[in-house]
């Protein structure tokens, strides 16, 4: 019974510690330093989402848009190398805001994998 009580204890020290690391790891993950815009359109169309990104830190494409990408734009002060492989590998296509309203064959609807650093 001793024993029992003392894991009750236990238990709720350990969900009330985890609670706050949880929101503030959350709020961490939130916090991005730029934002890749990417659509699987043309001219920005078809489904569009921001991406968060970490300066010079690789990113996967999420499903959706891996292989699927046709137009893209860094937010300012970004300059994004896209890549064809997952990991940052591959054919390469890099630029700025305001981006690409349309891919080169080869690059359109082949992006699994971006970085970007400061311009
Ligand atoms: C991509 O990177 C992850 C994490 O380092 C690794 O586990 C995976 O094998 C890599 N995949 C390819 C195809 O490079």
């Amino acid at each position: 019974m001793q024993f029992n009580v003392a894991f009750a204890v236990f238990a709720m020290i350990a969900s009330a510690l985890a609670a706050p690391i949880g929101t503030e790891l959350s709020e961490r993950a939130a916090e991005v330093d730029g934002t890749l815009y990417v659509c699987t359109d043309n001219n920005w169309g078809g489904a569009c989402t921001n991406l968060g990104f970490f300066n010079n830190q690789c990113s996967n494409m999420p499903s959706g848009y891996n292989d699927d990408i046709s137009s893209f734009g860094p937010s300012a002060g970004w300059e994004c190398t896209t890549y064809t492989d997952i990991n940052c590998s591959g054919a390469t296509y890099s630029g700025h805001q305001p981006g690409f309203a349309t891919l080169p064959s080869g690059i359109n609807d082949a992006i699994s994998s971006f970085r970007c650093e400061p311009t």
